[in-house]
């Protein structure tokens, strides 16, 4: 069931969706769906999930920290149970869709945690609205913008989908996204995600696909973050690997670097412990 909600008058008028705290509202013209989760008085944390999956990806923080903090988790559009739009995808309309969102919520300022793409979109925001974010974490993502090669390979990824389709596509990438003990140990999770991307249609995966390979670098920015930044990365993470997580570590002064062992590129499922003991002790030392 949808319902249309006037998002200047967010929060007071959500309306609950589900019995998990779920809700959808208008943002920028589409429905986004949303969880809102915590005390309303209690400091934010707004996740952003990467692609192509969705805001139940998060499912394991939500649990842990939601007596401390308000938790805030979102589809991005075109993925999850947000629509799609006609737009064509980029990182700048996703910032402006999380900003947007943030307005409609009454949320001035949040810690941002973003994985991979989420970390792309992340960074994004933080330098075009650093005053919307008291901090932020950095997670299995990177600040560098596409090779030609990865590019290229973006491409192929696209015909790819197109010719053979989603299910194939998402048995490939599965391949890249999970250190090797994690097929034995995290079997709901690797099948949670598989779904996650066979669930997403394949007008979003190609519109993603091409906005991930026009995205800018975000490097040169880092010396300007002022706010406490916390960097995370699975110690298996080939797709954004640990030296990319250092590469950032370095640049962004007073950041903190966590390698977490037994992960992949989604250390928040893979080793949810370590991710979420970080994640903790990285908050109550910020708000
Ligand atoms: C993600 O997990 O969001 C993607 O791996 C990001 C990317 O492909 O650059």
């Amino acid at each position: 069931m949808r319902f249309l909600i006037d998002q200047v008058k967010a929060p007071t008028e959500k309306f609950k969706v589900n019995s998990v705290n779920n809700f959808e509202m208008i943002i920028n013209n589409l429905f986004v769906s949303y969880s809102d989760e915590g005390d309303q008085g209690s400091p934010v944390i707004i996740f952003i999930h990467g692609f192509p999956f969705n805001k139940s990806m998060w499912k394991m923080q939500v649990e842990s920290l939601k007596d401390t903090y308000r938790l805030i988790t979102y589809d991005i559009r075109g993925h999850g149970n947000s629509d799609a739009g006609t737009e064509g995808f980029s990182i700048d309309l996703f910032v402006n869709d999380l900003i947007s969102l943030m307005d409609a919520l009454q949320i001035r300022k949040a810690i941002l945690c973003g994985l991979s793409m989420g970390g792309y979109i992340a960074l994004t925001a933080a330098e075009k609205y650093s005053s919307r974010f008291d901090a932020l974490i950095l997670t299995d993502t990177q600040c560098i913008a596409d090779t030609p090669e990865a590019k290229e390979k973006r491409i192929k990824a696209i015909e790819s989908i197109r010719k053979n389709g989603v299910e194939k596509y998402a048995a490939e990438s599965i391949k890249n996204l999970f250190a090797s003990g994690s097929f034995i140990s995290r079997v709901k999770e690797v099948e949670d995600i598989r779904e996650m991307i066979v669930n997403t249609s394949v007008q979003s995966l190609c519109s993603t696909l091409l906005a991930l390979s026009a995205r800018k670098e975000t490097c040169h920015k880092l010396t300007e973050i002022k706010v406490p930044v916390l960097i995370m990365v699975g110690n298996e993470d080939i797709i954004t690997p640990p030296a990319a997580a250092r590469f950032m570590h370095e640049k962004i002064k007073g950041s903190l670097l966590k390698i977490i062992d037994n992960a992949g590129h989604l250390s928040n499922l893979e080793n949810p412990e370590e991710f979420n003991l970080q994640l903790k002790r990285f908050a109550a030392s910020v708000v």
